[in-house]
């Protein structure tokens, strides 16, 4: 459920004109809807109501600072996975009791830092890393308080760029290893362990692998017990998919899935704690794009955006689709024209979208690509010297940038021309 509609004949996000958006702050940017990220966090509330749980929203899906802080005023917590997501945490007010740490590549610098923080808990995912962690942590005459993320060998997820729980895959720990890792875990000096850590994948549409990898861990859960460790917590990290609108059927609801979660979780006396990013964010944005050229080629037509793979790489890089509306709504009855989407990136796959079904739309109109509120601002680069897109956040009536399109200037300013360079 979101909060973009169409309202008299104009796309709203909630009660803001994305046309006055769009005269007021240029195109291309993304548009996020304040009330659509608060009642996701307030499913999982209401869903956990009477448990020790923490929602601890997965930065990587959108790191906007004013979109942290909202989500943090919600009393969500945050999954990060690098000493710059902590900081960007920090930074929006999380506190670092609410603050997970995952990822496979946690430097020495990087776990400091958030023992210093004190967070809640490191999510570690090798041997290597543990050894790391409890050096580190001794050095400060502290322990560090740990889950492993267990790999269930559980297929799961969207597309293999985002498969995440199957055995060749990089993360987490071998699930036969698992126990005697824990034992030795138990032993070091500089280690708490506290929990068990799992993510099997993201864009999930159905509830059966979670199912299938959460019974696996909750069995973990109890043989771990029976070895003499304390399991106190259990991560069960994110995935679960949002609606595209090119499925025959929706990912299930996220009320279905927490249910799931508090099954799991209830009968084992955990702390549960989750990461969910794309099921908060995903349909929480668009991308607003104005058409520049509609261009007829030998063989095709071609819609050119503004925007580009730049801009929303989730097309290029995992084959995602996206809806794409006009901003303007289009009469029901309008004849509609089979475009390719593409922006003025000059890479092939620079594409929104291929032989889509469009209704007419002229260069000057705007578009807005629909479900971009996760893994599009953040995965945006500057390439061909284009300026990052501007977020803007919606709440009711109001609109804020919350984070402004750079000048030319502000692009340039990491970069020096050494001296030898002139002349
Ligand atoms: N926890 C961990 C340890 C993760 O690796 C991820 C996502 C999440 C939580 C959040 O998963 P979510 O609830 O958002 O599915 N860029 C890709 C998605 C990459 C997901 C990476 N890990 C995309 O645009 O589809």
């Amino acid at each position: 459920m979101h909060h973009f509609a169409y309202r008299n004949g104009v796309l709203h996000a909630e009660d803001a004109s994305i046309e006055a958006i769009a005269a007021a702050v240029g195109t291309p940017f993304y548009c996020y809807s304040a009330a659509t990220l608060r009642r996701h966090v307030r499913v999982f509330r209401e869903a956990f109501g009477g448990l020790d749980a923490l929602v601890a929203y997965s930065v990587k899906a959108n790191a906007n600072l004013a979109v942290l802080k909202l989500l943090a005023n919600e009393g969500a917590g945050a999954d990060v996975v690098s000493g710059g997501e902590l900081r960007r945490a920090r930074a929006a007010g999380v506190p670092a009791a609410r603050i997970v740490f995952s990822g496979v590549g946690k430097t020495r610098e990087e776990m400091a830092l958030a023992l210093d923080e004190g967070i809640h808990q490191f999510n570690v995912e090798s041997e290597p890393e543990l050894d790391a962690l409890n050096d580190v942590a001794q050095s400060k005459g502290t322990k560090a308080s740990i889950a492993f993320r267990v790999n269930p060998d559980v297929k799961a997820g969207g597309h293999e760029k985002i498969s995440t729980g199957k055995a060749e895959d990089k993360f987490g720990v071998a699930w036969t290893r698992a126990r005697d890792l824990y034992r030795r875990a138990a032993s070091l000096p500089g280690i708490a362990v506290k929990g068990v850590d799992l993510h099997i994948g993201s864009q999930i549409a159905d509830l059966a692998p979670f199912e299938a990898a959460f019974a696996k861990v909750a069995e973990l859960v109890k043989s771990l017990r029976a070895d003499g460790i304390a399991i106190e917590r259990l991560d069960v990290g994110g995935g679960l998919g949002v609606p595209y609108g090119d499925a025959p059927a929706d990912p299930p609801h996220p009320e279905e899935y927490a249910r799931l979660i508090r099954r799991i979780a209830e009968p084992l006396g955990v702390q549960l704690i989750c990461e969910p990013g794309r099921m908060i964010a995903g349909n929480a944005g668009v991308l607003v794009a104005r058409v520049i050229y509609d261009k007829e080629g030998e063989r095709r037509r071609f819609l050119i955006l503004d925007a580009g793979m730049n801009d929303l790489i989730r097309p290029a890089l995992y084959d995602a689709w996206h809806d794409i509306r006009p901003v303007r709504e289009p009469a029901p009855d309008s004849a509609r024209t089979v475009y390719d989407v593409v922006g003025p990136v000059c890479e092939s796959s620079d594409v929104f979208a291929r032989a889509r079904a469009l209704p007419p739309l002229r260069a000057g109109d705007l578009v807005a690509i629909m479900t971009a509120g996760a893994y599009g601002a953040v995965l945006s680069s500057q390439y061909n010297a284009r300026p990052l897109a501007p977020e803007v956040l919606v709440s009711g009536g109001r609109f804020a940038v919350t984070r402004r399109r750079p000048s030319f200037e502000d692009m340039i300013a990491l970069e020096t021309t050494p001296d030898w360079l002139n002349g």
